[in-house]
């Protein structure tokens, strides 16, 4: 009998990665800091060319991939966000589009509107693809960078009671983080309106993986909520932004819209507040300064994450090939 192992090529998404890949990336990004603050020198990706694919506005995935690319060595092409740019705006075909860059480049990120564009563009590529963001369905590249600053900030995740709040329904980054979670036993508390409740097909896939209990709130008790907040029943909680570009009715989402809202005298001492961002009101200002404000962190720690997660799938794609210096 012959025992296959594939290596992982492309990061689609989290709920097809393996733990033992997800703790090498998280390992790595630990060098990846040491080489970002210039105590190491690693140029192993020397000249090697990443496409940065955004058809959707971003700031922090998008530069960060850049500046992960550069501190590797590598080099960059950006391109458009807005598909008025590219070929697209003709009528080009996205099969067409992902073909020719992936001809260009040695390594694609890619951000669509659209879920599914970044796992198509993995059949379709003959190179790694990472997924930055499809649609309303993963953003697997922040979960990792969540779960390397809760480890940083906490020492550990297995045990920590955690809670996801706000658009559980569209929030990608929540779609990924919660499967990461669960590998690593953290106990989960889902709060969101009721129409905004995390896919139930999202919780079963991972109740059904994971030895975990998934606890939903989605009555909008805010006062019942606010109190377990208060008493630091929650060792992190994780902040998301009603995704108003997601919704159909503009009148659905005027309603759910300030759902969420924490400021400075709700949280305990040793609560961790965490954010993917962008934020608009979810989170006062008057927490910025305070030790349980964790989101400009995690902005932070995504280029070192990120320069680990292209270091692997370039190790794992190219393997020993010698590159010419
Ligand atoms: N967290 C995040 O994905 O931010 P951007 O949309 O700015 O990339």
């Amino acid at each position: 009998m012959f025992l296959y192992s594939f290596k992982m090529h492309h990061l689609i998404s989290m709920q097809d990665i393996k733990k033992e890949d997800m703790l090498k990336i998280l390992h790595r990004a630990e060098f990846m800091e040491d080489v970002c603050n210039f105590k190491v020198k690693y140029d192993k990706w020397k000249d090697i060319v990443l496409g940065n694919l955004f058809f959707e506005p971003s700031t922090r995935t998008r530069i960060s991939f850049e500046i992960a690319m550069l501190r590797l060595n590598g080099k960059v092409s950006n391109f458009a966000e807005k598909p008025s740019q590219t070929s697209l705006e003709k009528g080009e075909n996205i099969t067409d589009t992902i073909k020719v860059v992936d001809s260009y480049c040695d390594i694609i990120t890619i951000r669509s509107p659209n879920a599914g564009t970044a796992r198509y563009a993995s059949e379709i590529s003959g190179h790694p693809v990472i997924n930055a963001g499809d649609g309303s369905n993963q953003h697997p590249t922040q979960a990792l960078l969540d779960i390397y600053t809760m480890q940083k900030l906490k020492g550990k995740i297995s045990g920590l009671n955690i809670a996801l709040i706000g658009d559980l329904k569209y929030g990608r980054t929540v779609h990924s983080l919660i499967s990461a979670l669960a590998m690593f036993n953290a106990r989960i508390t889902l709060i969101s309106p009721e129409d905004l409740r995390m896919p139930s097909f999202i919780i079963e896939d991972v109740e059904k993986k994971e030895d975990v209990r998934i606890n939903e709130i989605y009555d909008i008790d805010v006062k019942d909520i606010n109190k377990k907040i208060k008493e630091g029943k929650f060792d992190i909680i994780y902040l998301t932004r009603i995704q108003k570009e997601r919704f159909a009715d503009v009148e659905e989402y005027e309603d759910v819209k300030d759902a969420y809202k924490i400021t400075k005298d709700m949280i305990s001492d040793n609560t961790i507040v965490m954010h993917p961002l962008p934020r608009i009101n979810e989170i006062d200002r008057e927490i910025d300064n305070t030790k349980n404000a964790a989101y400009f962190a995690q902005a932070k720690n995504g280029v070192p994450v990120r320069m680990a997660i292209i270091d692997y799938l370039l190790e794992n794609f190219y393997g020993d090939k010698v590159f010419v210096q």
